[in-house]
């Protein structure tokens, strides 16, 4: 099939989705949107047209968006990450959705109305030709988009032009683990429903660094790609909006179908082998003339003059390795997770405990067992560089753990306070 085709039929596809009743106010719809990391305080500032159910993730969670900082959000449908991001840059700020259906735009434009968004606004287009002008973007985020679009490579080139020096990118959307079966490979619903459009995780990373981007990290979320079909299960029809108060339009049979279609691939095959909810992380290197935003890391690899070193993470309990499963994930864990991926990828070892899961991690390291047993957990989350505790009570930054790697010292540790007053019980450290 040729690019414009695919590009055509996509368009199709989700134009029927947009006319028809998906919303908000749905239940299930919630439930995939929560499923992939929103709140339900985020999910309650939307208007009923913004959430469609098809995120895959939350960009927002990793994007750290400041206040008076312009945002482009690619595809951005009913506009439901544009309005999240409205809120975060305040008025001094802007958010520019882009998206080639114009019924998406419709929508977005209708929600942007009812909440009297002024620093907000819309455009039509493909994401590989972007209308906005060289160096002008802070931060571009992305959710479920780009696996949809067949030059992936043109609009990295794109992001790349439209971002200021020292600009990040921070994506939520699928990638492979392994070559997706070739029945899947080929069917029409796979691709609409993101997935088969989707490229190799490795694939990603490197298009972005030829596109010239640094601190690539492309970090597998571990969420179940099954969350999408809850818009088609029993549970739809039998509990809530989609079958009956989505207005019944002839929009209503193409979304279900999209949902629907999505949910019969999944049963085909085993989608969380081959695919998955990555978060996708990386900054436009500044110029050595130009002032510097944001920190840009050195990306050399580890050589062998640069020791491996080895990085351990101790964590508080938690739900999964990384923290990041959950729908109420904190907005530093998936951070410090992409953080912790690009270490890896500069050739260190890395490794992270969970007090919940691996207590045992805990007493076998005779510095971490000591610092629990004079300062409770509120030490936790504590880092250890070859060896050394490098940071403890907080998560810091890849600009400090880049540094240590480096060999940069640690900052001087801070003692725990207690409680009950005491700065860290019987350890004698005031
Ligand atoms: C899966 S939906 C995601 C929508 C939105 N980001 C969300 O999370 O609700 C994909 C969106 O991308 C848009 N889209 C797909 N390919 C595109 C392209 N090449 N250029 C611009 N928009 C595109 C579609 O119109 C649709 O609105």
């Amino acid at each position: 099939m040729s690019e414009r085709k695919i590009i055509d039929d996509v368009r199709d596809q989700y134009a029927g989705v947009a006319r028809g009743g998906l919303s908000n106010e749905s239940n299930s719809i919630r439930s995939i949107a929560s499923a992939f990391g929103y709140s339900e305080d985020e999910l309650n500032q939307l208007p009923s047209e913004a959430n469609m159910g098809l995120s895959c993730g939350n960009p927002l969670a990793l994007a750290g968006i400041r206040e008076g900082e312009v945002v482009v959000d690619l595809g951005c449908g009913g506009g439901m990450d544009v309005f999240l991001a409205a809120r975060k840059v305040g008025t001094s700020g802007r958010v520019i959705g882009i998206d080639m259906t114009a019924e998406m735009l419709e929508r977005a434009r209708a929600g942007q109305e009812k909440l009297g968004l002024t620093n907000v606004e819309f455009h039509q287009s493909t994401i590989d030709r972007l209308p906005l002008p060289d160096n002008s973007v802070d931060c571009v985020i992305s959710n479920c988009v780009i696996n949809l679009v067949p030059d992936k490579l043109a609009v990295f080139h794109e992001i790349q032009r439209v971002l200021k020096p020292g600009g990040r990118v921070a994506l939520s959307d699928i990638a492979l683990k392994q070559e997706l079966p070739n029945e899947v490979k080929q069917s029409v619903e796979a691709y609409i429903g993101c997935i088969s459009g989707a490229i190799l995780i490795d694939e990603y990373r490197s298009l972005l660094q030829q596109a010239g981007f640094a601190s690539v990290a492309v970090t597998d979320t571990g969420v179940d790609l099954n969350a999408y079909a809850m818009a088609s299960d029993g549970e739809c029809c039998g509990e809530v909006s989609c079958c009956s108060d989505a207005g019944g339009s002839t929009g209503d049979t193409e979304q279900k179908s999209l949902h629907d279609g999505l949910a019969s691939v999944m049963r085909s095959f085993d989608a969380n082998a081959y695919a998955a909810s990555v978060r996708v992380h990386a900054l436009k290197q500044s110029s050595t003339h130009e002032s510097n935003p944001l920190p840009v890391l050195n990306l050399q690899p580890v050589t062998e003059e640069k020791a491996m070193k080895s990085v351990q993470v101790y964590d508080k309990p938690m739900c999964c390795s990384s923290g990041v499963c959950g729908p109420d994930v904190d907005p530093v864990l998936p951070k410090f997770a992409a953080d912790l991926d690009w270490i890896k990828n500069q050739g260190h070892n890395v490794e992270r405990y969970n007090l919940a899961q691996q207590p045992q991690a805990f007493i076998e390291n005779k510095a971490i067992h000591q610092l629990l047993s004079t300062s409770g957990t509120d030490c936790l989350p504590v880092v250890v560089i070859d060896g050394e505790i490098v940071s403890q009570t907080t998560y810091p930054s890849r600009e400090d753990l880049a540094g240590w790697v480096a060999g940069s010292p640690a900052k001087q540790l801070l003692p725990v306070a207690k409680p009950d007053g005491g700065c860290c019980g019987n350890s004698g450290c005031c």
